[in-house]
């Protein structure tokens, strides 16, 4: 999978439960707009109508007993519809894919949080993605104990919001780890702070992209 200049920019959001991605999502979105880009909103687990199914079965509370590689080939079995029918086709039009969750969300409770060799994910993410990366992932980091207050005031918990605060640590801990592996590619916002303060962060790594757009070609 080719990533040329002339396509779109693939941008993942990436954090802990009660992180305030979509909040975030909202706001990056409608700014992005303003300027005139072309926004295509999705997310992970789900995207596509096979995605959404299966995103159903992943989030269900039922399916406590779901072992930890079914649910990691799930998540992939999800990606792989994604890509083909969402993503891809929509960089290649010149859109930016603004996606909540990606694989960095594999590696973090796939990987961290369940204990998956990642290895493995990496060879799932060769076949999947063949070389596919976002060009920008913003971290949504903040405190576990915080987001997971945050995520309890949401009502109903699903599959992965009922795991216990040491697997959130555990998801954090990979989360920083993959930001520290590739600086290049995170941005890590700081989403501790109230809203105010997370949307100024926002604005400086917004305007940073436009920025950038208006002096590349295409
Ligand atoms: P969401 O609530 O942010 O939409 O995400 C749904 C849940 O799916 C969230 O608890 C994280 C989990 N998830 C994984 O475990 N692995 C993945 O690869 C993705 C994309 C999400």
């Amino acid at each position: 999978m080719k990533q040329d200049i002339t396509r779109g920019r693939f941008i993942t959001l990436e954090g802990g439960e009660g992180a305030g991605k979509s909040t975030a999502l909202d706001y990056l979105c409608a700014r992005l707009e303003q300027a005139g880009i072309r926004v295509l909103r999705t997310r992970e687990p789900g995207g596509t109508a096979v995605g959404e199914k299966v995103r159903t079965l992943l989030l269900d509370p039922d399916h406590s007993g779901m072992h930890a590689d079914t649910e990691l080939l799930l998540m992939f079995a999800a990606r792989a519809q994604h890509l083909h029918e969402v993503i891809l086709p929509a960089l290649e039009h010149g859109e930016w894919v603004i996606c909540d969750r990606f694989t960095d969300a594999t590696y973090a409770y796939q990987g961290g949080g369940r204990g998956i060799d990642v290895r493995r994910i990496g060879l799932l993410e060769d076949w999947v993605q063949q070389g596919l990366q976002p060009d920008t992932t913003l971290l949504f980091d903040l405190p576990v104990a915080q987001g997971l207050e945050r995520a309890g005031q949401r009502g109903a918990l699903d599959r992965f919001e009922q795991e216990q605060q040491d697997f959130f640590t555990r998801v954090r801990d990979a989360y920083l780890a993959r930001a520290a592996q590739y600086p290049e590619r995170f941005r890590i916002v700081d989403a501790g702070r109230e809203l105010e303060a997370v949307q100024q962060q926002l604005i400086v790594i917004i305007d940073g992209w436009l920025e950038e757009a208006r002096c590349s070609p295409g």
